[in-house]
């Protein structure tokens, strides 16, 4: 593994939620990162990425240094050859070469700005650290994707002990459009595994295809739901009109009802979570979402790990 910022980069999947699981079991490590450095820049906010990280980190004995890009660097400039006269006061090239020098594993979160398709699933910004950084480039949510987060899911539904699982992937309404990465993401990891997987949202939440052609959908939610060991919920905005809210239809929020058309399935959601909007108090609290977010440390420490090795 040279970078971390999609399941491309993992050989073996089912591989790696084991390993993470074998690092749950006894998380601390300190000899592994003893004298290593993870920087963690962010563009946007961050609760659990950001404290799962530094947690994961320190558990393999690394230090942990911490830029919130947004608020507290300079305004950076991601064209080539720009003449900067403008409000840009830092060149990307420059920024990344001299941070690498501080780190040894670099973390980024950079959101879809949705706005620019093209732009967003082309990863502008993530790109320009792969390109320029002189360490390993791990994601810390992308534009598109959000790996660590994926492989904490794995981890969490595995833990289930559930054989060939139907988990079912349901939209649900949010009072803000949001990103594709979760979701488009999630497909990419649980398609390597051996499960059966269904996606459901309403007319018009259809996502790029690349992240879809290995998936059944059904645009009924509780036909969807019949049946599922999972319920993994999220927002997202439309791919087409890209960005855009086109529906806040409350009668896809999850409830206690529509929980009951499962075979006593499991809600999960990544967190952060708009309770009473995505899923009721009820759902919510008697669901793996705080299981999913314990996982983060150990999804991140095995990520971490490998990068570590594959420097010696
Ligand atoms: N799930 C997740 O990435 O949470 P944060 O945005 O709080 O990091």
């Amino acid at each position: 593994m040279k970078n971390f910022t999609s399941v491309n980069d993992v050989s073996n999947v089912p591989d790696l939620v084991d390993q993470a699981i074998e690092i749950k079991k006894n998380p601390i490590n300190l000899s592994i990162g003893s004298g290593k450095t993870l920087g963690l820049l962010f563009f946007n906010p961050s609760l659990r990425t950001r404290l799962s990280s530094q947690k994961a980190a320190y558990n393999l004995g690394m230090n942990v240094i911490t830029l919130n890009v947004d608020k507290e660097g300079w305004k950076i400039e991601f064209e080539d050859g720009a003449i900067m006269d403008q409000g840009s006061q830092e060149h990307i090239r420059d920024a990344v070469e001299v941070i690498s020098q501080y780190c040894d594993i670099l973390g980024v979160r950079t959101f879809a700005g949705l706005q620019n398709r093209e732009e967003d699933y082309q990863e502008k910004v993530l790109s320009s650290f792969i390109t320029h950084a002189t360490v390993p480039v791990v994601s810390l949510e992308s534009a598109t994707l959000h790996p660590l987060q994926s492989l904490a899911d794995l981890v969490t539904i595995r833990e289930q002990g559930i054989v060939r699982p139907k988990v079912v992937v349901s939209w649900a309404p949010h009072p803000r459009a949001l990103p594709q990465a979760v979701v488009n993401s999630f497909l990419e990891w649980i398609t390597k595994t051996d499960t059966q997987v269904v996606l459901t949202h309403p007319e018009g939440y259809e996502l790029s295809e690349k992240y879809t052609q290995d998936v059944a959908i059904n645009k009924n939610q509780d036909q969807a739901l019949q049946g599922a060991d999972f319920v993994y919920v999220k927002n997202w905005s439309a791919y087409e009109p890209y960005g855009k809210k086109i529906s806040a239809d409350s009668s896809w929020t999850i409830t206690k009802e529509k929980m009951a058309l499962t075979n006593h399935g499991r809600f999960m959601h990544c967190l952060p979570i708009r309770r009473n909007v995505i899923a009721t108090d009820a759902v919510i609290n008697e669901s793996l979402v705080i299981k999913q977010a314990e996982n983060r440390v150990y999804s991140a420490q095995t990520v971490f790990k490998t990068l570590l090795e594959a420097q010696h």
